[in-house]
């Protein structure tokens, strides 16, 4: 009996509280006041009441008996060591991108396992997001700083997906019409891939070839080519001297994009030094664990003409409303939802948790730290390579920073082997050919007892190795990377640094289409395991057996969940998931001789990524519009549809809709886009409102993609990392990613770095699904769409809320009210015409009252859309709706013009603790604009001081700044 109440659970579990009860806010008192308030008897009457009949799952039967019986936080945590203890963490000295590292413990513990940096989200809000944003700021100025280019942005997915934005972005900037693209020979193969399968729909054409100065043109081609992509150092371990390659390359009219290692770039003169247009590559090695692939921070830069062709996040310096100097993210922030199909990219989630490791990893060690790792890391191997020369083995090449190249002839596999043996993992290129990679956690022990297993053991090692110390730059000398060096100066700047922001662990964060729900500490745990950790995402098989079998154990839930065939966890990012599966769907027409289907059908409601990933697959977006009551225009549909006839490849819907309602029509919108032989790709990020409840593939999706970084707890981490699987029925599984390194996923494209994308955070969905079981999960869905109702109830009269959907029936029998579905868009455009009071005014006014602010002007621009999630008690979701409310009556003090319209707390909102010091000459009074509930009393909620006042955006944008100002800028 799958049947659920209100009530706590008590099921086998064992510990004082079912985990179920941890995660969902409201107890069974609250959710019967909730409940009652709605004026239904139960949670699976609501269900009832919201899900269309046509696509909810019988509450007896959900399909969902397949997921295992939950489980306690302690015995999930058992059987996740045991999972880890199956995998073998040996020595990784693999390279092609990932490298051990050591991440600084103060770092650890108070960013990766600080709830109050990873629960953050995107700072959109920016005057409560200071602390990250400044955290970012380090990240751009030292990505800068080390590739000698002007403009970083706040993070890329992974090294080799930033190498395909720089594809793009050179293809846009540069000149050249040519459909050529040069790509270095010494790429890692993972960006090879990558690139090759960004580059097949476009139309870019691959052209690989050996660069090296000494070749005649220095290896690139004759004919034309629009862009160069090149890596140094490169797979080989080999040092390139870029300059002339990009000086030939110029002359061709071409640009050039080089994948840089920062560590090397210590070291070795930078790329925008070399004359490169642009740089990318990751920024793993600063104290991110490998962790089997991910997440990790990629990074791009370029120069300032290119600034505004920049993908991706950018944080920028602007000033408040005091003049005070403040952060934000500048230019082309949400590009997407303003561009759609001609955004420069469709990256929105980006790695910012992990950037921002990073960026604290360079500012404990310091440019001189930095130096100082990187030349041990150099020593180590120079030592493996000039002893291995005087051994007689063949060394590739004599000028490298961290890997070396060896030939034995017909003997690599003997050597692996015997390296293996003694604790490492090497990389074997071919019969003749293995490489060795070092990193800062290789010890000179590590280095004899490598010699022993190539029988070199106490060779007197010959010089072979070259100096590779050409940077003559200075880097890092703003005081952010000189000031944090004793545990005590960092600790304390991370914690002045996250007191500026507001995250899960001090409020709720109501953003509709982002599910800001509690990501659970037993989730986190296991994520900085080194089990998990310590993998290389190309280590044998054998060594990694515990976290494939995790990996899994949620591929087949999450099949269960969705009710569809297959589920490849390969994407990193809602956006990459939504790349993958319009790729499956292109490749399935193609497959079928049907390559003319290239329309996408795309409602107006749709979050932007949506239209920008279908640019990216090569497909016409075709724009379909919504009714007055938000639904899909099905007879606007049936016209589009008639009008590109076979030309039809997809349709994309958000399901239930960005406009926070279950169309009823959806199985109707499916049929006819599959009759006109198109496929259905079910955007799955609002999936909160589905677990337990319906699932897409069987209500005629062939493929989605979901957030795990949503519905299934990953936290947002500010902005990243995210996961974002995408499932599909099985005619498409053919279609999934595939990987060069990975035999066993067998598919032709390639979408993330990493076989298994952001493997090391999958433990929280894991542990997520097994702590709540069935049951769990379904009572999570139906509490979220109760509080959503019951937040649309409690505001609707002051403000109202846009969609309601198909109208319900009230407890009475009469059609009363519709129902949301787990969110609601307060429409506050009436009012702001009304008053002049904005949406803006409204979201900066809750910093005041303590609170983030719902997600602004999307879908529907002058709207807030509020999503509260199933993990907010009743006392907070009053709370939030009587600031709401507190607010509506300030706004009719405007109205009624008790404060004057450029003078009110609304518009001076939000208000500092600074700017209570001194002259205060407002219509209101200080009290009413810091405690505009009234003086806390003890017990009340904890006031939140915002650091700075309102973001001049336009100023910010107009004089572009992306690194660390000056500290001179911060004196009075
Ligand atoms: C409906 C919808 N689709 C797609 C995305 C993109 O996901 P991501 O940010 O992980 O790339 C989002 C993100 O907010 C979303 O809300």
């Amino acid at each position: 009996m799958s049947q659920i109440s209100g009530s706590p659970s008590s099921g086998s579990q064992t510990e004082s509280a079912a985990f179920v009860d941890r995660h969902v806010g409201p107890d069974a008192d609250e959710t019967a006041r909730i409940l009652s308030a709605l004026g239904v008897a139960s949670l699976d009457e609501l269900a009832t009441r919201v899900v269309p009949a046509v696509i909810a799952d019988d509450p007896a039967d959900t399909g969902l008996s397949a997921l295992p019986v939950a489980r306690t936080e302690h015995e999930v945590l058992a059987e996740l060591a045991e999972l880890a203890s199956r995998n073998t963490v040996r020595r990784s000295m693999i390279g092609l991108g990932y490298y051990d590292t050591l991440t600084p413990p103060v770092i650890l513990r108070n960013v990766l396992e600080n709830p109050a940096w990873y629960t953050a989200y995107t700072p959109y809000q920016p005057e409560i997001s200071q602390g990250r944003l400044e955290a970012l700021l380090n990240f751009q100025t030292m990505i800068s700083d080390l590739t000698g280019l002007e403009i970083a942005n706040a993070s890329m997915l992974d090294e080799a997906t930033a190498a395909a934005e720089a594809m793009t972005l050179m293809r846009r900037a540069g000149k050249s019409r040519s459909p050529r693209l040069v790509v270095d020979a010494d790429l890692f193969p993972q960006t090879r891939a990558l690139i090759e399968t960004r580059a097949e729909p476009l139309g870019i054409e691959i052209v690989e070839a050996s660069l090296h100065p000494g070749l005649p043109g220095t290896g690139l081609p004759d004919g034309d080519y629009f862009g160069v992509i090149l890596q140094t150092p490169g797979a080989s371990g080999r040092i390139l001297d870029v300059a002339p390659v990009v000086e030939a390359a110029h002359a061709a009219g071409a640009l050039v994009a080089v994948g840089a290692d920062l560590l090397a770039l210590t070291l070795i003169t930078p790329p925008g030094e070399q004359g490169a247009d642009v740089a990318f590559g990751t920024s793993q090695r600063f104290g991110v664990p490998m962790g089997f692939g991910g997440p990790h921070a990629g990074y791009l830069a370029v120069h300032t003409k290119h600034a505004r062709q920049m993908p991706g996040r950018l944080v920028g310096v602007s000033k408040d409303a005091d003049d005070n100097l403040a952060y934000r993210l500048a230019l082309q922030t949400r590009e997407q939802h303003i561009r759609r199909e001609k955004a420069t990219s469709n990256i929105c989630t980006a790695q910012v948790l992990l950037a921002i490791i990073a960026a604290m990893y360079a500012a404990y060690h310091g440019p001189s730290g930095l130096r100082a790792i990187a030349r041990r890391v150099h020593e180590r191997a120079a030592l493996l390579a000039n002893s291995l020369t005087a051994a007689g083995f063949a060394v590739k090449s004599a000028t490298f920073f961290d890997t070396i190249t060896v030939r034995s002839e017909g003997r690599a596999a003997h050597y692996v082997t015997a390296a293996r043996r003694a604790g490492f993992n090497l990389w074997q290129v071919d019969e003749d050919t293995l490489r060795i990679a070092c990193d800062e956690t290789t010890t000179p022990a590590d280095v004899d007892a490598l010699l022993g297993a190539f029988s070199a053991a106490g060779v007197v090692p010959r010089e072979f190795a070259q100096p590779i110390e050409t940077r003559t730059s200075e880097y890092l000398s703003h005081p952010a990377f000189n000031r944090y060096r004793t545990e005590t100066s960092m600790l304390r700047y991370l914690r002045a640094l996250s007191d500026k922001d507001i995250a899960l662990d001090r409020s709720m964060i109501p953003l509709g289409s982002c599910t800001m729900k509690l990501n659970a500490t037993a989730e986190m745990e296991p994520i900085t395991w080194r089990e998990f950790t310590g993998l290389h995402p190309f280590a044998p098989a054998e060594d990694t057996v515990g976290i494939r079998e995790m990996i899994a154990r949620v591929e087949s839930w999450l099949v269960t969940i969705t009710g569809y065939d297959r589920i490849s966890l390969q994407p990193n990012a809602g956006s990459q998931g939504e790349y993958a599966g319009l790729l499956a769907i292109r490749h399935y027409h193609h497959s079928r001789g049907d390559s003319r289907r290239d329309v996408c059908l795309i409602p107006s409601s749709a979050h932007g990524t949506n239209a920008a990933s279908a640019a990216m697959v090569g497909m016409r977006v075709v724009v379909v519009g919504c009714r007055e009551n938000g639904d899909v225009d099905v007879d606007d549909l049936r016209a589009k549809i008639a009008d590109h006839g076979d030309r039809l490849a997809a349709i994309m819907i958000t399901y239930p809709s960005t406009h926070g309602v279950f169309e009823h029509d959806i199985r109707d919108i499916c049929a006819a886009v599959h009759d006109a032989g198109g496929q259905v790709y079910v955007d799955g990020a609002n999936l909160n409102a589905l677990v337990g409840v319906a699932r897409p593939g069987r209500f005629g999706g062939d493929v989605s993609h979901l957030n795990l970084h949503k519905t299934f707890c990953i936290p947002h981490g500010g902005g990243g990392p995210g996961v974002g699987p995408v499932a599909v029925r099985s005619h498409l599984a053919p279609f999934l990613p595939g990987h060069p390194l990975a035999p066993e996923l067998p598919g032709d494209i390639t979408i993330s770095a990493a076989p298994y994308g952001s493997a090391s955070i999958l433990p929280i969905t894991y542990a997520y699904i097994a702590m709540m079981g069935a049951q769990g999960l379904r009572r999570a869905t139906l509490t979220a769409i109760a509080s959503a109702n019951y937040i649309a109830r409690r505001l609707g009269e002051y403000f109202p809320v846009l969609y309601t959907g198909h109208e319900g029936t009230g407890t009475d029998g009469t059609d009363e009210y519709g129902w949301v579905a787990h969110e609601c868009i307060l429409d506050l455009r009436g009012l702001t015409k009304a008053t002049g009071v904005t949406v803006d005014d409204v979201a900066k006014r809750l910093a005041d009252y303590g609170f983030h602010a719902p997600t602004m002007s999307f879908p529907v621009a002058g709207t807030l859309m509020v999503e509260p999630t199933e993990s907010e008690n009743l006392d907070e979701l009053d709370a939030f709706c009587d600031a709401m409310i507190s607010i509506r009556a300030e706004i009719d003090e405007v109205a009624k013009g008790t404060w004057p319209a450029d003078d009110n707390p609304l518009h001076g909102a939000p208000h500092t603790a600074e700017c209570l010091v001194g002259e205060w000459d407002h219509a209101y009074s200080r009290e009413v604009a810091v405690y505009p509930q009234g003086l806390p009393s003890a017990g009340a909620r904890t006031k939140v001081w915002p650091s700075v006042r309102r973001i001049d955006g336009t100023y910010g944008d107009r004089n572009l700044v992306c690194s660390c100002p000056p500290v001179e800028a911060f004196a009075e």
